[in-house]
């Protein structure tokens, strides 16, 4: 049997759309498929042909093994971590197989649909102010994004604090149809909505098992598991932002730049123009955690407002994007565009028409606090008397203490949430602390769980009588020059 797709060729993303409707193809792979074989050879670190890798996935699709023949497979890859994980071109091809274990989106229609893509953070609002700043840019954003699981937020959560007309929470639509979609990314150039259940199928179901069996914390299946989903949604230019720290999958810078490197390669080979940005998580991303209160800082960094970390990984992130797309030169003349559209409030706008087209209120854009709901406020404030510095705001921390207050899900996706809880967390680390300041607010409409927060709030920080140094958001780039 000849191979299923040449990895150089540059028609890759054509082939690959091909073989994805090629249902007799994927069923001969499928068939041909030896799983006692092919367990062996990963267990041993022997390497894996395209067809049985193809093979796999399109079993896995087809549901045709017992749950526990794939978890035995997903495990021996997470147990060579530290071994001989998964080469490149593995990682490719099974990249690639999931990808193609459903529908491809084909945007062909549009020059350039821009996309980014974080690895998962704490507080991590910033699709919603980059993708209206890069639409009002000339770029199409027609991204798929996804829902939060564990610490980490979802941008569909946070869309849907937004309340519909009616002012019912969950509001903006994310469920769009594909004509829908497409129609939105032609007539306002930016449209976000959750992923249709027939892209990268494949994915849903090794993720839900790695999630319950210890395997979610391996580079050849991290980067498989989102590029599969960014290559099937149609993005021709990307930026990725891999998060590292205390609240992120990657608690090193090693291991960061290792995930970005086998995602930007994955994403060449699929011909993506694509870069990763490594930004810090050990503290979360502004002041806002929680969704709705998400949606009220980005609406405040749209407004040229926001905390000054946040809204600076914005505007380096959108920068990025018109880079990598065309639109700028370099950073500098990239940075000069983006502040335009914070400065004549034209990225503000762009948004609204975004909420509106979704079917949410516009009336949110002007007045948030009104608009959204926000659960009742505590504030926290510094009892002791001593002058300080924060040495530690810990993101995973908040992240558990925002689940805990119902923010965020513990099993699944599916599990309901409450959008209109968090806390705005007003200690950075490396910034000074005197008796009385305020180190953040919880909200909650349950009393006892508040408390509890309030705790966990404190419990997050720790404080230096030295002067701290203010962390750096962005660790770095790969490729190292863009
Ligand atoms: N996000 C994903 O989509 N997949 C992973 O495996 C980890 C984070």
């Amino acid at each position: 049997m000849p191979e299923v797709l040449n990895l150089e060729s540059t028609t890759l993303r054509k082939d690959l759309i091909d073989y994805s409707r090629n249902l007799e193809r994927k069923n001969a792979l499928a068939s041909q498929f030896k799983f006692s074989d092919f367990i062996e050879k990963t267990k041993a670190g022997i390497s894996l042909g395209q067809e049985e890798i193809f093979g796999f996935v399109n079993k896995v699709t087809g549901k045709e093994f017992p749950d526990i023949q794939t978890t035995a497979w997903l495990m021996a890859v997470r147990m060579r971590n530290d071994v001989k994980p998964l080469t490149i071109e593995e990682t490719t091809n099974l990249t690639l197989a999931m990808a193609a274990s459903g529908d491809i989106l084909d945007l062909a229609e549009f020059e350039h649909v821009v996309d980014k893509h974080s690895s998962g953070g704490v507080g991590d609002k910033t699709t919603l102010v980059v993708g209206p700043i890069v639409a009002t840019c000339g770029l199409t954003v027609a991204k798929m994004s996804g829902r939060g699981l564990g610490i980490t937020g979802g941008t569909l959560d946070k869309m849907e604090a937004i309340p519909d007309r009616d002012g019912k929470v969950p509001g903006l639509n994310v469920r769009l149809t594909e004509d829908q979609f497409r129609k939105q990314a032609k007539d306002i150039g930016i449209v976000v909505t959750g992923q249709t259940g027939t892209m990268a199928p494949a994915d849903g179901i090794l993720y839900a098992l790695r999630d319950i069996t210890g395997t979610v914390d391996s580079i050849p299946l991290i980067a498989a598991s989102i590029m599969s989903k960014k290559i099937a949604s149609g993005a021709t230019d990307l930026v990725l932002d891999v998060k590292v720290g205390k609240g992120a999958f990657m608690e090193t810078e090693e291991e960061a730049f290792k995930l970005a490197e086998t995602m930007v390669e994955i994403g060449i080979k699929a011909g993506i123009n694509v870069v990763a940005e490594i930004t810090n998580m050990d503290q979360p991303l502004g002041e806002a955690v929680g969704n709705a209160l998400e949606v009220a800082e980005a609406i405040k960094t749209l407004k040229n407002g926001g905390p000054e970390d946040f809204r600076a990984h914005c505007i380096e992130t959108a920068s990025r994007m018109l880079m990598i797309s065309g639109k700028a030169e370099n950073m500098e003349l990239a940075t000069e565009i983006v502040m335009r559209t914070l400065d004549e409030g034209t990225a503000l706008e762009k948004f609204r028409q975004m909420v509106i087209a979704q079917g949410g209120d516009g009336r949110v854009v002007d007045e948030p606090e009104k608009y959204l709901h926000v659960a009742k406020k505590y504030e926290v404030f510094y009892e002791g008397s001593e002058y300080l510095y924060f040495e530690n705001v810990n993101a995973k921390k908040i992240g558990e203490a925002v689940r805990d207050l119902g923010g965020g899900r513990v099993k699944s996706k599916d599990e309901e949430i409450d959008r209109s809880v968090g806390m705005m967390i007003k200690a950075k680390v490396g910034k000074t602390l005197k008796p009385r300041d305020l180190l953040g607010c919880v909200y909650s409409d349950d009393p006892e769980k508040a408390q509890i927060a309030i705790q966990s709030l404190k419990n997050s920080l720790s404080f230096s009588r030295e002067a701290v140094n203010i962390p750096k958001i962005t660790r770095g780039t790969y490729p190292q020059v863009i």
